[in-house]
């Protein structure tokens, strides 16, 4: 990548422009949780609403839910995550430092192993013949492998002693399962069909951090396409396709971005597929696309005893239908957008930086700026006008060069300034982002300029 970005720089930027806060920062933060602020949270929304559009809205086959947050309990022994979703640990006996054994196998390994297969006894085995050493101290004195749950638990209940345990969900999907009769009965939908989610997730994680790559509570945005199984493979391949193309639609330069296809796969699974963008701490998974078998609904079948088969009106056939999940952070997605949006560019007397955001998702689409105070009265008028259609900033504060620079590190696609001319002739001055070439335009044609201007192709 040629950019000199790191994650400490974008960091500051978040920081400084409102877009991402350390969370809980007045009391010393909460290590690996962020708060989104004004302008990333506009940024995020976005996103997000971007997604819904092209997966649900565009999609007639796909129907939406919002499902809760905390399930019953059974709901996590039916998917496996009481059993078997943990991390594999180890404990540095010589500097107290807590590790995951597949990553450290993976990363001596070059990607050569696939430790997401191995068992822990085969971890065990591999770390002590390839001699794989603490990355904090350099020691190598391990404990055993543990699997640690990383669900985050708590309780229902009014007294201590009958309360219940319940998960907080660690993934969105399984709100997706456990209603497909729901969806299905309800819209009278057919086989092939899809259910989606945005919502939050939880995850007590080993190893959190590099800003939003991994942390604890995250947003996944999740959809199943329940089909029958002759389908699935054709279905598996085109949300690779589709997965891929709306992340280079969203602004990922196609060179950051790659298949990274599952040499393992867990036991119930057909084919499984990351697709990677090169952070810059390398490349590293932005999103899943996974062929799930029938795994999901004849579990669930299996522990809530209600039967998931489907009946084909046309063929009289009965089936569990397979399932194809694509799968995607919402604040990774992020995170890769804002990684590739950067740029530090040299002008001639002065570097600038900027977010290069598509129109179509960056977090205010113009900001109104009156040349002179006493020019406000017109600028607010123009304000309150455009503000009905668009996510709009006001600056009148400071040098006009320094609130163009403001407005750029938040990726800002147009300025809007208001001079003395405005007063005579309505015209105002509309300053692209990108190129910095300045146009003047009647101000009733700016709502018909910008909007134009930020559309998705
Ligand atoms: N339902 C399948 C599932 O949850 P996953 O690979 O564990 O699969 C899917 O997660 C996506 O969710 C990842 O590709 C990533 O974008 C995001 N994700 C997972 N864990 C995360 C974390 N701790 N922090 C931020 N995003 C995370």
């Amino acid at each position: 990548m040629e950019n000199k970005l790191t994650m400490e720089k974008l960091v500051a930027l978040c920081k400084n422009r409102g877009i991402i806060f350390p969370g809980s920062e007045i009391y010393g933060g909460f290590a690996n949780t962020w708060d989104f602020g004004p302008v990333g949270v506009e940024l995020k929304n976005n996103i997000k609403r971007a997604w819904w559009k092209r997966f649900v809205q565009e999609d007639p086959l796909t129907y939406g839910v919002d499902a809760a947050i905390l399930m019953n309990p059974i709901v996590w022994e039916a998917s496996g995550h009481v059993a078997n979703f943990g991390d594999p640990k180890m404990d540095c006996k010589n500097c107290k430092t807590r590790h995951r054994a597949d990553t450290l196998i993976e990363k001596h390994s070059k990607g050569t192993v696939a430790a997401e297969a191995m068992t822990n006894e085969e971890m065990e085995k591999y770390i002590e013949e390839h001699d794989i050493k603490c990355p904090n101290c350099g020691k190598r004195d391990w404990t055993p492998i543990r699997k640690f749950n990383p669900m985050f638990v708590t309780s229902r209940g009014t007294l201590e002693e009958d309360a219940d345990k319940v998960y907080l969900r660690p993934e969105t999907c399984q709100g997706e399962y456990i209603n497909f009769l729901n969806v299905q009965r309800s819209a009278r939908a057919k086989v092939p069909f899809a259910i989606a989610q945005i919502g939050k997730s939880f995850r007590n994680e080993i190893t959190p951090g590099n800003f939003l790559f991994r942390t604890i509570e995250f947003e996944q945005m999740e959809l199943q396409m329940f089909c029958h199984e002759k389908d699935s493979m054709n279905f598996y391949q085109n949300y690779k396709e589709r997965a891929l193309n709306f992340a280079k639609d969203l602004g990922l330069n196609e060179e950051h971005l790659r298949f990274h296809d599952h040499d393992k796969l867990a036991h119930y699974a057909k084919a499984a597929c990351d697709i990677q963008y090169l952070f810059p701490i390398g490349w590293q998974e932005l999103n899943g696309i996974h062929h799930r078998g029938t795994w999901d609904l004849s579990r669930h079948q299996e522990y809530s005893g209600k039967s998931m088969l489907y009946l084909d009106p046309f063929t009289n056939e009965k089936f569990i239908p397979n399932v194809i999940e694509y799968s995607i952070g919402a604040d990774r997605l992020t995170l890769a957008i804002l990684c590739e949006a950067y740029e530090e560019e040299k002008l001639e007397n002065d570097t600038r930086i900027v977010l290069h955001l598509h129109p179509a998702i960056a977090p205010y689409k113009v900001a109104v700026l009156p040349l002179q105070k006493n020019l406000n009265e017109k600028a607010k008028e123009i304000y309150n006008i455009l503000n009905k259609e668009f996510m709009c900033d006001y600056d009148d504060a400071g040098s006009i060069g320094k609130r163009y620079r403001r407005q750029d590190e938040i990726g800002t696609p147009f300025c809007v300034t208001i001079d003395f001319d405005t007063l005579e002739d309505n015209s105002v001055t509309v300053r692209d982002r990108d190129s910095m070439q300045q146009i003047r335009i009647k101000k009733d044609e700016l709502i018909d300029y910008i909007s134009k201007k930020i559309k998705f192709n």
